[in-house]
């Protein structure tokens, strides 16, 4: 796995021992719930599982230092509905700790890497995929988004300051570069590690930073900014890690470059349904085999969706699992009700990001 390459089943166990980092417990998960109230439901089962630093964060927070958040998006095209994961906990934090949300559009990055994409589309998507992230519900006053090619005044004096500390071999290694790779590319992970510094820049003060994302965006907080944090006079940065939302095909995570297996937020509601009611389930090959084995929640991707977004409700996601593994629940009517439930999202998200072009330009941070 690499920030660019995430394929086939996840061993999230593994990921957390070759990273070094920890589990979020249930004693940290009550810590978090003493400030924000009731827990959410992406900490209760488990899809931010991951963390570090995440004690020193809200200790520092109980000392009366406020954190910043610091996430972002690759803007390589339409955002699909596992990329809101990440963002609906950030807006989340956001909400709860009074916290200013720093949010990086690495529109070079995706010119860089995508063979494809010229510039012109990557900056264009960075202004698309902005309303997907107001339509989470942040607050103007408080969340910064920036382009990294129109941002690239303040971003890049940090950015180099970190890239003097690192060595070609390091990336390399961090990456998994081979030779022929362009060379923005090895020089890219020094601009995104650079925003964990920025509000202390801006600011003129050391920030703590957290920063919600998913677990492939590791390599640049493990390898790059908490290397060097210690060496430019800042906080290291803390992390807390999501698992990935599947494709709606066999295995692997949702995937723009798959979109008949990805949920697009701009899909047209009806068509996106159809795409549920296509999705790969793990039922038996017969409803008798069905009704006698029972599904197999457990491995289920159409399972995922009603868990990590589309079913808040504890008591009824428990129902959905015990009648789908006692043989009660089929798939055809499973991927019913998750097609309904996706229409519904479609639509609601859809009527905010219409809105959130009213007012993109309050969030967007210019220098
Ligand atoms: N590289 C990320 C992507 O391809 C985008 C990104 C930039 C990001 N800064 C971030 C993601 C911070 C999470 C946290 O999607």
């Amino acid at each position: 796995m690499t920030p660019w390459e995430v394929k086939g089943k996840i061993d999230y166990d593994k990921l957390i021992r070759d990273f070094g980092t920890q589990y979020i417990s249930e004693e940290l998960i009550n810590k978090v719930a003493k400030y924000t109230g009731a827990v959410h439901t992406l900490f209760r089962r488990k899809v931010f599982f991951s963390h570090r630093d995440f004690n020193w964060i809200l200790d520092k927070y109980e000392k009366g230092e406020k954190f910043a958040l610091y996430t972002g998006r690759g803007p390589s095209g339409h955002t699909h509905i596992g990329h809101l994961v990440p963002w609906l906990m950030t807006q989340h934090l956001q909400e709860k700790f009074g916290a200013d949300l720093y949010f990086q559009m690495t529109d070079d990055e995706k010119f860089l890497h995508d063979t494809n994409l010229n510039l012109k589309t990557s900056t264009g998507f960075t202004y698309e995929n902005a309303l997907d992230v107001i339509a989470c519900g942040f607050k103007p006053e408080k969340t910064f988004i920036f382009s990294d090619i129109e941002y690239a005044k303040t971003n890049y004096s940090l950015a180099i300051q970190i890239a003097k500390n690192i060595t070609y071999s390091t990336v390399k290694s961090i990456f998994g570069f081979n030779d022929s790779i362009n060379i923005g590319m090895i020089f890219f992970p020094a601009i995104q590690a650079a925003p964990c510094f920025l509000p202390s820049i801006l600011k003129q003060k050391k920030i703590p930073i957290l920063i919600p994302a998913a677990i492939d965006q590791d390599n640049y907080w493990r390898g790059i900014a908490r290397a060097v944090a210690p060496k430019l006079g800042f906080y290291k940065p803390a992390q807390i890690h999501s698992k990935f939302l599947p494709g709606l095909g066999k295995w692997g995570k949702m995937s723009s470059s798959e979109p008949e297996t990805a949920i697009f937020t701009v899909d047209n509601p009806e068509i996106a349904s159809k795409k549920v009611m296509n999705a790969f389930t793990c039922g038996r090959s017969t409803v008798e085999e069905q009704r006698k084995l029972g599904g197999q929640a457990d491995i289920c991707p159409v399972y995922q969706y009603f868990l990590m977004l589309m079913e808040p409700d504890d008591q009824k996601l428990q129902k959905k699992y015990s009648s789908c593994k006692s043989g009660e629940l089929l798939c055809g009517e499973c991927k019913a009700n998750l097609s309904e439930k996706v229409k519904k999202f479609l639509i609601e998200h859809q009527r905010k990001r219409e809105k959130a072009k009213d007012n993109i330009y309050d969030f967007m941070l210019r220098d």
